[in-house]
């Protein structure tokens, strides 16, 4: 078994594992979320970006069985050769609150945050005229935030608690948005 994975690998798996458009998109975002973060955090960019890459592989997979979100994809990688136990217990823990995984590392944490807040930010660039998310302000993502009837789905828990892991909120918006910038052309927005 491999413990370590580089980004092509990653990549391929990605390519071959997740087929739906949306996912592929808010996969590539959370990657782009957790390249900014690991900066932040003088940490391995290309460890935290393979990280947001396949939290979700197994979603075109297990379509509607939620309570198997995490599980899969820690036993499609294992079957693909790799053991990597911070990759693995990462993205079990996002799935708290779907399955009985719990977030317990610093990593487990930024991961959910990261890949959360993609969801609040690609409903807010959907509602403005242009569908542009280079120039969104972190004010503005802050206050949807605060609606929680506006992208109902993302868990602003995982958000907020972002801010006890070295991080302020508006900080973490802020590198969350020009992450997401960096591949604007390639995500359509
Ligand atoms: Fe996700």
């Amino acid at each position: 078994m491999k413990s370590t994975i580089t980004y092509s690998e990653a990549y391929n798996l990605w390519n071959k594992y997740l087929q739906t458009p949306a996912l592929r998109i808010h996969t590539r975002q959370s990657e782009m979320v957790m390249r900014k973060l690991a900066t932040h955090f003088q940490a391995d960019t290309q460890f935290w970006g393979i990280a947001g890459l396949l939290h979700d592989l197994d979603l075109d997979l297990i379509a509607h069985e939620l309570h198997l979100h995490g599980y899969k994809t820690v036993e499609i990688l294992r079957n693909e050769g790799y053991e990597i136990p911070q990759l693995f217990d990462a993205i079990i823990a996002h799935t708290e609150g779907l399955t009985q995984a719990k977030r317990q590392t610093d990593f487990d944490f930024i991961l959910a945050a990261a890949e959360n807040i993609t969801g609040i930010i690609t409903a807010y660039v959907l509602i403005l005229p242009e569908k542009k998310v280079v120039g969104v302000k972190s004010s503005s993502i802050k206050k949807r935030l605060k609606q929680l009837r506006f992208a109902a789905s993302v868990n602003r828990d995982f958000i907020y608690d972002i801010e006890n892991k070295g991080i302020t909120l508006d900080k973490f918006l802020d590198l969350a948005i020009e992450g997401i910038s960096e591949i604007a052309d390639e995500i359509g927005m």
